[in-house]
């Protein structure tokens, strides 16, 4: 796994569950079930974490700096307050988690070009303070992209709330053949957008714009089988019929049906979750159960970004994922 249990510092292993001791470190147990892992995501050149604190994140997207709300971030800023006021947009929240408005120091373009790797998108600020791509997430794009294409063939991959699209992109980049859903036309022609930016027409992509459960349910019906599972479920969402999505009462039957689209042996699933109670273990368990019979490994954790100012790792959702061998 890219960046996971390197051993690197930044990449710890959380001790401290029944039988750890105090403050142990846990040793290499990868898929035990007490420890939790950080993944940081090591190979960003577009994308960089500035600067953290004071309930918000100084972050670089391109040619731009940006100012978002971040309630992670507790601790005080390193930079002084002329780096903040530096920046491009700063994002003022308004009452509820979503709601809010960019205000901009100079004018931005509407879009603009980003890279990982190899893979090319489009970033716009968005009245939901989102940026058209999750950086954390790269930590997945290597991962499935390296057991996709250590496994050759073109692995069948399902990805449920796919948004813009970029792990549907690193998948199909590394061979696969991808299944993408998402409940919104417009993420999915932005995803659309990307696939042409990144030089990947030809490759094997299904853009669906459907409710994700409905989907997996007809697909099921239909006697589909995946090799390979992402799932980035929001909190509160809606499909494309008003289908209402609750994480919190949603995610166990979703993944319940997901145990009928799995392939005889299936390569990885790959669940993230933003700003939910729940803790990584709470991932884990449910993935183990949702796994049961298939054998495999389980790793669970945070997703960290790491800031340039200090090093400290702001994290920002929890994970969990399996993986049919340990190794990758
Ligand atoms: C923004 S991404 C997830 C990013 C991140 N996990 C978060 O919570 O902010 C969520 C995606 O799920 C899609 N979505 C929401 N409800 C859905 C549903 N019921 N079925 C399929 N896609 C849905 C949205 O259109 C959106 O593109």
């Amino acid at each position: 796994m890219a960046d996971r249990d390197s051993g690197a510092e930044g990449l710890s292993r959380l001790a401290g569950e029944a039988g750890a001791g105090l403050g142990r470190r846990l040793g290499p147990g990868r898929g035990d079930a007490t420890a939790l892992t950080l993944l940081t995501p090591a190979h960003w050149r577009d994308y960089e974490l500035v600067d953290s604190g004071d309930g918000a994140k100084l972050e670089r997207f391109g040619p731009y700096l940006f100012a978002r709300p971040e309630p992670q971030a507790l601790w005080r800023p390193l930079l002084p307050v002329g780096a903040w006021e530096g920046a491009d947009a700063t994002f003022r929240a308004g009452g509820d988690e979503e709601s809010g408005r960019w205000v901009y120091r100079r004018p931005i373009e509407q879009r603009w070009p980003m890279a990982y790797g190899d893979l090319r998108f489009w970033a716009q600020a968005t009245p939901f303070r989102h940026l058209g791509v999750f950086p954390e997430q790269a930590s997945h794009w290597d991962w499935t992209g390296e057991l996709i294409g250590a496994a050759g063939g073109a692995p069948r991959v399902l990805n449920l709330f796919g948004y813009t699209g970029l792990a549907s992109l690193a998948a199909a980049a590394a061979g696969a053949a991808v299944t993408h859903v998402d409940a919104s036309k417009k993420a999915i022609a932005w995803a659309r957008e990307n696939q042409s930016l990144s030089g990947l027409e030809e490759r094997p992509i299904r853009w669906i714009v459907d409710d994700a459960l409905k989907f997996v349910r007809r697909e099921a019906r239909r006697g589909a089988r995946y090799d390979g599972l992402i799932l980035d479920p929001p909190k509160f969402g809606r499909g494309p019929q008003g289908e209402v999505w609750k994480l919190e009462e949603s995610l166990g039957a979703l993944l319940a049906d997901c145990r009928a689209v799995l392939a005889e042996r299936p390569l990885f699933v790959v669940l993230t979750a933003y700003a939910i109670r729940a803790s990584a273990l709470s991932l884990s368990h449910l993935l183990r159960e949702t796994m049961a019979g298939w054998g495999g490994v389980v790793t669970a954790g945070e997703m960290t970004l790491a800031e340039r100012s200090g090093g400290r790792q702001l994290s920002t959702a929890i994970f969990a994922a399996w993986s049919a061998t340990a190794s990758a």
